[in-house]
């Protein structure tokens, strides 16, 4: 059986009352933290500690806990959803880290996202350019087509299942030093593009949702590649590329 560990850290948090004040790191100290234990439920301790200190809770999103919603958003040591690669902050474990190590916990930092509360920011940009273009009109008045009757071919069925795999959580936008949303806009114009149900209002989406994009404040996108290492789905840079020539293509239409 394996031997349960625990473990004491320091953290340094950002905390921010609302989006109108400055904040600051604020210094804590944790003990007895379960290896086996998810950074978001370390946090939850935390939590606890400071309530029964009658200190103001830590803000911070969370949903699934799973890694599918992509509501986790935090910059852990200096990396998006921290040390690991391929994980959400929701599927980081303490074993993850050491005794005695001091972890700095920080919001997703860009314009595009303003801090709401402590850990919190505001990703509605995100929903804004899904609601430009990331969709298909289908008829459901009885008559819709079941979508596996239309044949796809293998190829692009699986590049549009890899870009459909991106959960919108935004680590993309903050590991990039420019601020650039074009790992996530691109991943959901491939989507649909690769598929015979998207190609109706093609180029439409593309024109649509690259221009809320840009509306939105995100920076430009400089090849740099950071997003695609730190994105927690594994979401590839051939989509930047894939959504370049949608909008080259939409754009001399
Ligand atoms: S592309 Fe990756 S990092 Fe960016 S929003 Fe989607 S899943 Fe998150
Ligand atoms: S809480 Fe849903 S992905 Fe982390």
């Amino acid at each position: 059986m394996a031997s349960k560990k625990n473990i004491n850290i320091k953290l340094k948090v950002w905390r921010q009352k609302k989006a109108s004040e400055k904040g600051q790191m604020v210094d804590y100290s944790l003990n007895e933290v379960s290896t086996d234990s998810s950074f978001l439920e370390m946090l939850d301790q935390l939590n606890e500690q400071l309530v029964n200190e009658r200190k103001e809770p830590i803000a911070f999103d969370h949903d699934c806990r799973e890694g599918i919603c992509g509501m986790c958003s935090l910059y852990i040591n200096g990396r998006a959803h921290g040390p690991d690669t391929g994980v959400t902050t929701c599927q980081l474990h303490m074993r993850s880290f050491k005794d005695g190590d001091t972890i700095y916990v920080e919001p997703w930092r860009s314009k595009a996202f303003p801090v709401i509360k402590d850990l919190v920011v505001d990703r509605s940009s995100f929903d804004r350019i899904q609601q430009a273009g990331g969709f298909i009109s289908v008829n459901t008045s009885g008559n819709t087509i079941d979508a596996n009757a239309t044949p796809i071919n293998k190829e692009d069925a699986d590049k549009a299942f890899e870009a459909a795999a991106c959960i919108g959580c935004g680590a993309c936008v903050a590991t990039c030093k420019n601020g650039s949303a074009m790992l996530f806009v691109g991943a959901k114009v491939s989507q649909y593009a690769l598929l015979p149900q998207g190609k109706v209002e093609a180029t439409n989406r593309v024109l649509n949702m690259v221009r809320q994009m840009d509306e939105e404040g995100f920076g430009n996108c400089t090849n740099t590649g950071a997003c695609e290492i730190e994105c927690p789905k594994g979401i590839s840079l051939e989509n930047i590329a894939r959504m370049n020539r949608e909008y080259l293509k939409a754009s001399l239409k």
